[in-house]
């Protein structure tokens, strides 16, 4: 770990020290604005509970949703302060305002130990403009800062960045540097052979992704929408299938820079297709090079199942991201749902397995074998970032280890 962490502050550099605390509490609500999955808090409590036990007054921070710089009653984080109080089992104060006279107030009244949640940053645009003076304000209710958000980490924003410069010092949470530790050492440094499956309805959004773990993989298992894209490209027929149509040159490239670096690129052999983008739609199992048309691939099918688990059955490490199908409809979810069984068995045998990405993730939660995997990034965009290669610059701006 190149940062500074939390593990390095003891009792006595945070007892009565009010602490700054960027989480991500963006989870998501139903439509009576009740939080569906808590995964995201959870991950923050061992954070949260050592500062409070060392004596801290912890103040979090977190953005919620994307209410464009103004306050939006729907994205109020009232029901994330109820929920966290809950797990905590203790009262959680939460401010109206992130920043301003009524926050600082709030502060001020804070005991040690406490926890005080501020109103979404968002409501602000100075937030994601990463606006000096909003980055000062924010810092002025706090004398240390420690950064747990990985899901916001790649985003350059006051409270992920700015805040940085006022603060001294900004360490990494706990939640921060488990997903660095696993991500990083996982693309560095993996036990091989590493298996990469990529999945996702466009090759467009994983080009990043795919270019990288060429460099960095044994195999890579392809599955997902983005197929079609590179079955076109190969000059087969794919029905009314999602295409990239200006995609298809770069399809072709990464096949052949798969083949220069001795990477296995596997694509699935069969798929199964929908005569209508629908949950009831009427659904067959065909070969790849037998898509009629009219008809839209939505799943893989169960040969490629087998031909992806003999891939994945030697691999010591295996990332994930983005599923095999339009895992949404139970009909198009069985290649999904047995890739995720076959990574919770690969874990049972001593494999690393890391899910990486808001879709593969509820995937693997949707069939119980999340507690399976050996680490379930919390971060969507954050993670594809780090497997890119880039920079993250929530990361980037903490203090460096000593
Ligand atoms: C996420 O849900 O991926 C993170 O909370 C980041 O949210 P954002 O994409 O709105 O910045």
């Amino acid at each position: 770990m190149s940062k500074r962490t939390l593990a390095s502050l003891t009792a006595a550099d945070l007892e009565g020290k009010r602490v700054l605390v960027r989480v991500d509490f963006n989870v998501p609500l139903d439509g009576n604005g009740k939080i569906t999955d808590d995964t995201r808090i959870r991950a923050a409590l061992p954070t949260i509970r050592y500062l409070s036990e060392n004596g801290a007054k912890v103040i979090l921070a977190s953005h919620f949703g994307r209410p464009k710089g103004k306050p939006v009653e729907s994205m109020r984080l009232t029901p994330v302060a109820e929920r966290l109080s809950e797990l905590l089992g203790r009262p959680v104060v939460k401010t109206t305002d992130a920043i301003g006279a009524g926050a600082e107030a709030q502060v001020a009244a804070t005991n040690n130990g406490q926890v005080v949640l501020l109103e979404n940053v968002r409501f602000h645009a100075e937030e994601e403009a990463n606006d000096a003076e909003f980055a000062k304000a924010l810092a002025s209710l706090a004398d240390l800062y420690v950064n747990d958000a990985f899901g916001a980490a790649h985003r350059a924003h006051a409270s992920t960045a700015g805040v940085t410069e006022y603060l001294s010092p900004c360490v990494a949470g706990y939640l921060l540097e488990k997903e660095l530790q696993y991500l990083q050492a996982a693309i560095d440094n993996p036990q091989r052979p590493l298996a990469a499956i990529v999945g996702g309805s466009k090759v467009s959004s994983k080009i990043g992704v795919i270019e990288t773990l060429l460099d960095k993989c044994d195999k890579l298992l392809i599955g997902g929408g983005m197929i079609f894209t590179f079955y076109k490209a190969q000059g087969l027929s794919v029905g009314g299938s999602l295409v990239e149509e200006d995609k298809l040159d770069l399809a072709r490239s990464l096949i052949a820079k798969a083949q220069e670096k001795g990477v296995q690129l596997l694509l699935p052999v069969d798929v199964v297709v929908a005569d209508k983008f629908a949950p009831d739609a009427n659904a067959k199992t065909v070969a790849v090079d037998s898509i009629p048309d009219g008809w839209m691939g939505l799943d893989i099918g169960p040969e490629s199942v087998k031909q992806f688990e003999e891939a994945l059955a030697d691999c010591r490490s295996v990332i994930w991201n983005g599923p095999m199908g339009v895992f949404e409809f139970d009909k198009f979810a069985v290649g999904t749902e047995a890739i995720a069984r076959s990574l919770a068995g690969l874990t049972r045998k001593g494999a690393t397995t890391i899910i990486g990405g808001g879709d593969s993730v509820a995937a693997v939660e949707k069939v119980g074998v999340a507690s399976e995997m050996s680490h379930i990034s919390t971060g969507g965009g954050a993670s594809l970032e780090l497997l890119e290669g880039k920079v993250l610059p929530g990361v980037a701006a903490l203090d460096d280890a000593a």
